[in-house]
């Protein structure tokens, strides 16, 4: 496999083209971004360790039936993708309350979200990616009703089974978002990473953030959280 031109930077990944049709090459990157970017500092084996748990996550989704943009990985911070068109909305799922739902409603830090919470956020780094309604979206034609109900429903799987995949290794998942894609066949799947990046999450017995939140709030070396981790998800995978 050939690495190919550069197709898009993103905040901590770089995405090639290959010369597999239809293949991309994703570069985990050390950068690390909070205020939508504002905020920016190079973390040493941040991407190391982002690729190495978003490759065991989405393998476990593969498994358990989730459509997915995965192929496999390459080195330590390439992967192989099935190229899609990314749809410009980041889906978010809430168990807790943490972030910007606590202050932009002055949720109880914590408080068990039941049911758990959906949201839809406009991809539009101008415009600070804002909060969407399903009218809002349908009606500037950002997406369709259907394909909003194929990505709640599939984020709905998603939360049960890394919940419960967290739930056996000490950590509670808080809250995260995804992304989703079209595939050339005109499929919309699960696409992006599934790392500590995008997701809040909690050691059960310590308490302490395992997550971006430790660089978003300075507390100290993000790559602790994650390589807690990734060590946990890596025994639980090879116990199996
Ligand atoms: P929030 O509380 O800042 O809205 O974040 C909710 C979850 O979504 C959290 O796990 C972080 C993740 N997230 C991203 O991965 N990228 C983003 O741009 C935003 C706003 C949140």
């Amino acid at each position: 496999m050939e690495k190919g031109s550069l197709l898009y930077t993103g905040k901590a990944k770089n995405v090639y083209t290959t010369d597999q049709a239809g293949i991309l090459w994703v570069e985990y990157t050390n950068q690390a971004t909070a205020l939508n970017g504002k905020r920016k500092e190079q973390i040493t084996n941040k991407g190391q360790l982002n690729s190495a748990i978003s490759d065991l996550l989405f393998k476990y989704l593969t498994q358990q039936g989730i459509v997915n943009h995965y192929v496999e990985q390459i080195s330590p911070v390439v992967q192989l993708v099935k190229q899609v068109t990314i749809l410009p909305i980041e889906v978010v799922v809430r168990n807790y309350a943490a972030g910007h739902f606590v202050t932009k409603y002055n949720a109880p830090e914590m408080k068990h979200l039941v049911p758990s919470v959906h949201e839809f956020y406009f991809k539009d780094d101008a415009l600070d990616d804002p909060f969407m309604n399903d009218e809002q979206i349908i009606a500037l034609d950002i997406a369709t009703e259907a394909e909003l109900v194929i990505m709640r429903s599939e984020a709905n799987r998603v939360n049960k089974l890394l919940s419960d995949i967290f739930k056996k290794i000490g950590i509670t998942l808080i809250d995260f978002k995804l992304e989703f894609g079209y595939t050339a066949e005109q499929q919309l799947i699960l696409a992006d990473e599934l790392s500590p990046d995008n997701m809040r999450l909690i050691d059960d017995v310590t308490g302490d953030s395992l997550d971006k939140d430790v660089f978003r709030k300075n507390l100290g070396d993000v790559t602790v959280g994650y390589q807690i981790v990734l060590d946990r998800l890596q025994k639980l995978f090879t116990e199996k």
